[in-house]
Formats: structure tokens, sequence, C-alpha cells
């Protein structure tokens, strides 16, 4: 018996915190409301949720399940699953790149969280408090372009990251993440509330919510796609990791839909909060990826106690994204820790190499827009189509259905239908359109 079967979560509900922990963070706060911004808003939030719905929500449950009948590390899972079915052994590279996707994702990840320390001790400095717009802008500008300042707090988040992990991760994720994602949650809500007092709330609304398709182009459909696997933690085995440790009896369904609706609820607040004020205060949606450092201070900076909300605000970011990046290093350091590694060496030696690449991506900007591109929008919908394909098409139906403890019926069918065609069709589709393969077979007829 391999050592994870013996530690599984405590019940379905830590695992819904971890994974929720896992899911919630910058990706819905930072990333989401600004590449809406640049993608013009409606009709790319549409088609992020279209892609959540069919893609994004089974692949999930796949995933899980894959993980929970492997009980093992993403590379081991794959290969053991794949073994049992008379399968070949090449479905292990899934887990493999998928551990290498992780830490290319960690890489640009911490750099945004480094930002966002940096953004509790700027804020309880009241650095920002009582300022005009321009110099709120003026503040982000002056962190970017200090290489010293991001190198402090990318190797501070980078250090966190490698302690929780070193630590383990069933140990307190849990605890932490129960407390610190409803407070989360009731901050935004707070925030969408001052945005609807205080700023153009409607015009907000409109954006984010009317869908004009004109202004789509291939590769926003191609970016809304590959959010909606950043956002859920899907393709590169993270949630695949925690669910090696999911109760064998729960259901896998219901689970799945509470973290994609608490996911999905909180970037559309977090959107809610920013827009409104970006059009209160004339600056650009399309703005990039200083968005929330913009946007947000300057609602701080005008309320009561903003010195005390906007630190605590950025705190809780913090702490989101400590919770994301965790699931971004384990399933490598599974991975060694099953191969004879200790858990501690293992941990700062991926840890290291993540943070050298952050090294990089603060120094050199085409390399952390690279890193984010290629991870969320190439390789995280790849990991996940094999997934897809993997459980539906690999792996015996039977296996599958006493693994997902569905149970057979409707629920399980419409799964598994949409698993089978719908979402690797759907990935395919969207590769091939933004390559513009259709608007090229459009001009030829
Ligand atoms: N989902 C996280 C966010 O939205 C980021 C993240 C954590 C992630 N683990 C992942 C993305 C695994 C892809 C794969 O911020």
């Amino acid at each position: 018996m391999n050592q994870a079967a013996s530690i599984t979560w405590k019940s379905r509900w830590t695992f819904i915190l971890a994974a929720t922990g896992s899911a919630v963070g910058l990706g819905n706060i930072w990333k989401f409301p600004y590449i809406t911004g640049e993608n013009g808003g409606g009709a790319f939030v549409l088609v992020y949720l279209a892609c959540i719905l069919c893609i994004g929500i089974p692949v999930m449950i796949a995933e899980i399940m894959a993980g929970r009948a492997g009980r093992s590390n993403p590379i081991h899972s794959m290969l053991s699953l794949s073994r049992d079915a008379g399968g070949s052994r090449a479905w292990g590279v899934v887990g493999a790149v998928g551990m290498v996707a992780g830490l290319m994702i960690m890489m640009f990840y911490s750099v945004v969280a480094g930002w966002a320390l940096e953004y509790v001790f700027q804020s309880a400095s009241g650095s920002y408090s009582g300022a005009p717009a321009e110099e709120i802008e003026a503040h982000f500008g002056n962190l970017l372009s200090s290489d010293g300042q991001q190198f402090i707090w990318h190797s501070l988040f980078s250090l966190l990251t490698a302690s929780v992990v070193a630590a383990g991760v069933t140990r307190g994720i849990g605890k932490a993440v129960e407390i610190l994602m409803p407070l989360l949650l009731i901050f935004l809500l707070l925030l969408v509330g001052y945005s609807a007092i205080n700023g153009n709330f409607k015009a907000g609304l409109h954006f984010m919510f009317d869908t004009d398709f004109s202004r789509l182009s291939g590769n926003a459909v191609l970016i809304a796609m590959g959010h909606a696997f950043f956002t859920l933690s899907l393709g590169m085995g993270a949630i695949m990791a925690y669910g090696a440790y999911f109760p064998g009896h729960a259901s896998i369904g219901k689970t799945v839909l509470t973290i994609a609706a608490l996911d999905t609820g909180i970037a559309l607040m977090a959107g809610m909060a920013m827009f409104p004020l970006v059009f209160a205060n004339d600056l650009t949606p399309g703005q990039g990826p200083g968005l929330m450092f913009v946007t947000l201070p300057i609602a701080f900076s005008n309320m009561s106690g903003g010195v005390f909300f906007g630190s605590l605000f950025f705190a809780l970011v913090s702490i989101a994204a400590l919770s994301s990046s965790i699931s971004l290093i384990e399933p490598g350091v599974a991975w060694m820790e099953k191969r004879g590694w200790r858990r501690v060496p293992s941990t700062f030696l991926l840890g290291g190499i993540a943070w050298a690449g952050g090294v990089a991506s603060i120094h050199y900007g085409a390399v952390f827009d690279a890193l984010d591109y290629l991870t969320a929008n190439i390789m995280l919908p790849i990991g996940g189509l094999l997934i897809a394909l993997f459980v539906s098409w690999r792996l015996p139906r039977k296996v599958v259905l006493d693994e997902t403890g569905m149970k057979g019926g409707p629920a399980f069918a419409a799964w598994y239908w949409l698993l089978r065609y719908i979402a690797p069709i759907g990935i395919l589709i969207v590769f091939l359109h933004s390559l513009g393969l259709f608007s090229a077979l459009g001009a030829l007829f």
C-alpha cells in the first residue's frame, strides 16, 4: 500500500477547502479582471463561463477521479491507472509535463504575489491614502520599474510557499482556508458595494455583461478557455494530486460544482468591484496586469479606514495566492518523495528552480509574458485534453463508474458525454480557431 492511501482528508469538506484554496487565487482577483478588460468585456466573459461549464467542470471531475483511483502523485497515478487498463506507460508523460507546467506557472505567479505582498505594506504605510488616481497609477509603475523591490517580495513569497509545502500539505491548509476564504468573500462583497455607490456601476456592468461578439478575436477565445483551466487549477495535475487524498466514499460531482461556483463567483465579484472604478476615474479597462493594483487602492484611498481595509485586503489576496501556489509545487514534491527523496530537500530544489525562473521574469518582461501565455493557453488545455481522453476513452467505463461514486444515472451520463466528446472537440476547435483556420477557410469559400 502506498503512503498516500493511509492519509485521506478528514472529510469531503476539508477537500473542498483545499481544492478551493488552490482554485481561488490571483487568477480570480488579479488575472480575470485584467484579461476581461483587455479582451473587450462581455463576450469574453460569456465564452469563459461556457468553458467553465462545458470543459472545466467535466475535466475537474476527471482529475479528482484519476487522483483518487490512482492514490498517488499525478505521474504515478497515471502510470498505475494506465497499467491496470492495459494502456501505455506514455500516459505518465501527462503527469510529468504537468509537473513542469506547475513550476513554470510558479515562475510568474510568485512575482505577482510579491506585488500583492508589497501592497500590504504600501497600504499599511498609508502611502496612497487620499492620493489622486494618477499618483496611485504612478505607485504601481514605480514598483514595476524596480527590479530590486520585486526581487525581495518575490523571494519572500517563494520562501513562504516552500515552507508550507515542506511542512506537508494536509496539515494547516484546510484550517487557514476555512477562515480566510469566507473573509475574502465578505471583503469582495463590501468592495462591490463600495463600487456600486461610488463608482460608475452601470458602465462597469455594461462592460462586463454586454455581449458584443464582433470584439472577440480568435486569440481572445483561446485566452478565455485557457483561463477556465488556470482559474480551476486544471490541466497540470494539481487537483489530481489533491484527489489522491479524497475520501473513498464521497461523491465527486457535487464537490466540483461547489468549487466551480465559488471560484467563478469570486472572479465575477472582483470584476464588479474594479470596472465601476475604472469608468468613474477615467482609467482604461485594457490597461493590463496593473488593473487590480491601480483600481482597488483608489477605493481604499477614499474610504474611511482605508489604510486598515487596504492592508487587510491585500493580505487576504496574498494568502489566497499562497494557498494556490502550494498546489503548483506539491505534485512535483509528491513525485520526488515517492522516488525516495525526502520532502524538505525536494521542496527546496523545486522551489529553487521556480524561484530562479521568477527572477528571470522580473528582469525580462518577455519571459513573464511567455510563461503566462504558454502555460495557461497551451500547456493546461493540452493537459486537460489528454486527461479527458484518458479517463473517458482509455479507462474502462466500469472503473470510471465505480470511481466517480456517481452510480450511473443521468448526471453520470451527462458528464461522461461532455468528457468524451464536448470537452475534447471544444478544446480542438478553440485551438484551430485561434490559429485563424476558420477565417482562412471562410476566405476560401
Ligand atoms: N487557480 C489558481 C488561481 O486562479 C492558480 C493555480 C494554482 C493553478 N494551482 C494551479 C493554475 C494549477 C493551474 C494549475 O490563481
